[in-house]
């Protein structure tokens, strides 16, 4: 089986949001058409914090759904679910045992997730799960070989040492099996909040402070309505408000160059009424939108196939997953 170019995994959410779309799924589906590329769906990372398992279970579920109705094209890319694939956990295991304790403990993510844990909820404990994730993730990465690896900024360090673990891998058992994955950046966008600019758009602030790719065109039009700009007289020291700046960065995410250089014209002459900078926004997603909960209805209506689809799938990753962890167990000894 040959190895992919680029592995990703996204941690299952219910219903993404535009966000997520513009920040990493967007990126997903314009890789596909220049790279063989392998993603996964990491549930197995889900559990690290507190949850429900019920929740779980449709969360996955869903977002298989979601990333095909967002343009993931099995024709294209292997789509699979990390739980269905268990040599993850066994190259985990292995592979932590070429992490030291030390470079672990430096991770920010995990001390900004464990303090916030422990400053929201007294009588949650924070998991050893929480701890090892890295070394889970660098196991997603490794089990695949790729040559690169999308991330943004927050997921540098885990890819650094992704990159550590390969590497010391390879001279404690003078190899070169795994190659060092390379970062692939791509520019992304970060959409911030509509109700709060300032903070970025995400799911815990409140319904509205984000919009869901899949949400009705009149919930949309109706948040896109109120979301927060200024007062229309301009600070000096900045180009736009941050208000003003996202619903432009969402106008140039859509790809809607022209309606967007109009408008940004009309904002340097002083002349951009707010009101129509959001109709252009709104008709702007609705129209995106409008083609992901078409396919996601059709999609949903035949959910066994998309099943079915998906295992097979996770049947295909795990067949190169399997010749890396016999290739790992041979080089480690067992
Ligand atoms: P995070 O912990 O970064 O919020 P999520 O699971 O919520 O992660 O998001 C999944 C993906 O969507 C990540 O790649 C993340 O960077 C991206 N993402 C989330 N929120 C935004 C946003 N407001 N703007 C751009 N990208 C985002
Ligand atoms: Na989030």
């Amino acid at each position: 089986t040959a190895l992919p170019d680029v592995l990703s995994l996204i941690q299952p959410t219910a219903d993404l949001h535009i966000g997520n779309y513009f920040g990493a799924v967007a990126n997903w589906v314009k890789l596909q058409d220049t790279h063989s590329c392998v993603f996964g769906i990491a549930d197995m990372h889900a559990i690290t914090m507190p949850y429900n398992p019920a929740d779980l279970r449709t969360n996955t579920r869903n977002m298989v759904i979601d990333l095909l109705a967002c343009g993931i094209d099995p024709e294209k890319s292997t789509l699979f679910i990390q739980s269905l694939v268990p040599e993850h956990c066994e190259l985990c295991w292995i592979l932590s045992s070429q992490c030291s304790y030390g470079e672990l403990s430096r991770m920010t993510q995990f001390k900004d997730k464990s303090n916030k844990l422990q400053s929201e909820s007294a009588d949650e404990y924070v998991s050893a799960g929480l701890f090892t994730y890295p070394i889970l993730q660098a196991a997603d990465i490794l089990a695949y070989r790729p040559t690169s690896v999308p991330v943004g900024k927050d997921q540098e360090q885990h890819l650094e040492l992704s990159r550590s673990i390969a590497r010391r891998f390879n001279q404690r058992f003078d190899t070169d099996f795994f190659p060092e994955p390379k970062a692939l950046y791509t520019k992304t966008p970060r959409i911030m909040s509509l109700a709060q600019p300032t903070s970025k758009m995400s799911k815990s602030a409140g319904l509205k402070h984000y919009i869901g790719l899949f949400e009705e065109e009149k919930s949309i039009r109706k948040k896109v309505k109120s979301a927060v700009t200024d007062t229309g007289e301009k600070d000096p020291a900045v180009y736009m408000s941050p208000g003003v700046q996202n619903l432009f960065e969402i106008l140039w995410a859509c790809e809607a160059q022209e309606v967007a250089d109009q408008l940004e014209s009309d904002y340097k002459a002083d002349q951009l009424k707010y009101s129509e900078l959001k109709g252009a926004v709104a008709d702007t997603l609705v129209e995106l939108t409008d083609q992901f909960r078409q396919r996601r209805d059709e999609l949903l209506a035949d959910s066994d196939h998309v099943d079915a689809q998906v295992r097979a799938m996770s049947e295909k990753a795990r067949q190169i997953a399997a010749e890396t962890v016999k290739g790992v167990r041979k080089l480690a000894g067992f």
